[in-house]
């Protein structure tokens, strides 16, 4: 088959049109009904934080933070300086993949061994001599990137992790009791204070900055979002704890938009079910499996499979190592849109991983390239999917408001190339330039560090 044939096939399974978004944003909006009123059992969306204080801006004072994701641990001594200002002096590690997935209570003792190492050198200076020499508890907010079922402001039980965790005797622990039992084994007199999602600290760390935002968006090797939804409609969380509050109060969701969607309407290719079969945790978080950093280069493999067998890419050979599942991350794909040297030098440079029987042609690394665009603007559409629904759920465009501020951040966001623009442009899509334009889609860099710290601060 051709690569015109195959490119029209491929392209009409990837495009997303407006009409083929409405079934998505409807299943996500009765998602996100359904979810606010069933307990929290298990694999949960909708997860109350119970963090129900945003930032003002002028907050000051120093705050431990320690954040959680995929790839890096980064523990922090986050000054807030006032003004939306903050200064963060992190320590970052990448566990291993021995760590990843071995005993929790090592995994957690290397993280403590990390905190003390901050809070004994890096760091020292913030601190006082008590604080150091662990006669003075300080207070810590940790920002756990993966699904929990959060009981408490500073308690929640860990589910399945995901982003290649599989952690011995952890799921159905409590996070904080993991972290103190370790704090306890090392010796350190720290404190979890606050327990909190990566989204939910992407929310309010944007709102120190900018008290209009409305949507903590993460999109990086996962996606995920959390808003502040009126209290009264949080109907999952029992009347004994709703009644506490006053009730015009709000408190932040996290989403975990991550697992919405089902077979039902998500308009999964035969390459999304492919990825999935061959994933260590099948038919979960299906939505995120189809857009996220994660997961983008895994399909554009796929893809380029299939034009390899029908003879259109590589001269119909399949490069030594190009066959292995995963090996094509989406790392390469960025290098491949983003590259304009003459002979595509960057690209051929990523391609050498591979060992191909004669050197990629120009109009190899064009299709290659194509293909990427192809993934990468689905992503773009499905993540708007997410602004998109949150934006209904909290009934934005009723009141008229034209400040709709959503904090992003994450690396496939940030880093992949034109993904902001494309973004931009699946909203314009879908809702016309004119009302699109007053939701502003603003970079959150700050994150999980100063977030934790943030809400350290607020729930102590
Ligand atoms: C994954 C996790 C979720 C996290 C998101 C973004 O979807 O399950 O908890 O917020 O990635 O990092």
């Amino acid at each position: 088959m051709s690569a015109d044939s195959l490119f029209q096939s491929v392209e009409k399974d990837f495009l997303l049109t407006r009409e083929q978004l409405k079934p998505i944003v409807d299943g996500f909006n009765s998602e996100c009904k359904i979810g606010l009123k069933t307990p929290s059992k298990g694999l949960a969306t909708m997860i109350p934080s119970f963090v129900t204080k945003m930032p003002q801006g002028n907050e000051t004072g120093t705050f431990l933070s320690l954040d959680l994701g995929g790839t890096n641990l980064r523990i922090a001594a986050v000054e807030l300086k006032g003004n939306g200002k903050t200064a963060v002096h992190e320590l970052k590690r990448r566990p291993t993949v021995e760590l990843k997935t071995g005993e929790g209570s090592v995994f957690f003792d290397w993280i403590a061994d990390a905190t003390h190492e901050l809070i004994t050198s890096e760091a020292k200076h913030l601190f006082t001599e008590d604080q150091v020499s662990g006669k003075e508890t300080l207070a810590l907010g940790v920002c756990w990137s993966f699904p929990v079922d959060q009981t408490a402001v500073d308690r929640g039980t860990i589910l399945r992790m995901g982003k290649g965790f599989t952690l011995k005797n952890v799921e159905g622990h409590d996070l904080a009791d993991m972290f103190h039992e370790a704090f306890a084994r090392k010796n350190l007199n720290v404190k979890v204070t606050a327990i909190l999602n990566d989204t939910v600290g992407t929310l309010v760390a944007h709102a120190y900055t900018n008290p209009a935002c409305r949507i903590g968006l993460i999109f990086a090797t996962g996606i995920n979002a959390a808003y502040p939804e009126k209290l009264p409609l949080i109907t999952k969380l029992d009347e004994s704890i709703r009644s506490k509050y006053p009730e015009n109060t709000e408190m932040l969701i996290n989403t975990e938009i991550d697992i919405f969607g089902s077979e039902a309407y998500l308009p999964l290719t035969k390459y999304d079910l492919a990825l999935d079969a061959s994933h260590n945790q099948p038919k979960f978080q299906l939505y995120e499996k189809m857009l996220s950093g994660a997961y983008m280069g895994e399909l554009v493999r796929l893809i380029a499979m299939d034009f390899i067998k029908a003879g259109a890419l590589f001269e119909g050979h399949v490069p030594e190592g190009f066959g292995k599942p995963w090996s094509f991350p989406t790392m390469y794909m960025s290098t491949l849109e983003s590259d304009e040297t003459p002979d595509r030098k960057e690209s051929r440079e990523a391609l050498s991983a591979f060992n191909f029987v004669n050197a990629p042609t120009l109009n190899d690394i064009a299709i290659l390239t194509r293909i990427c665009r192809i993934v990468a603007a689905r992503s773009a559409s499905l993540a708007a999917v997410s602004i998109i629904s949150l934006v209904e759920q909290q009934k934005l465009l009723e009141n008229d408001r034209d400040d709709i501020v959503v904090g992003i951040n994450g690396s496939t966001y940030h880093f992949y190339p034109y993904m902001d623009r494309r973004v931009r442009r699946a909203l314009d899509e879908w809702y016309g330039k004119e009302i699109s334009s007053k939701i502003t889609l603003e970079n959150a860099t700050e994150g999980g560090s100063v977030g934790g710290a943030l809400i350290a601060m607020l729930c102590k």
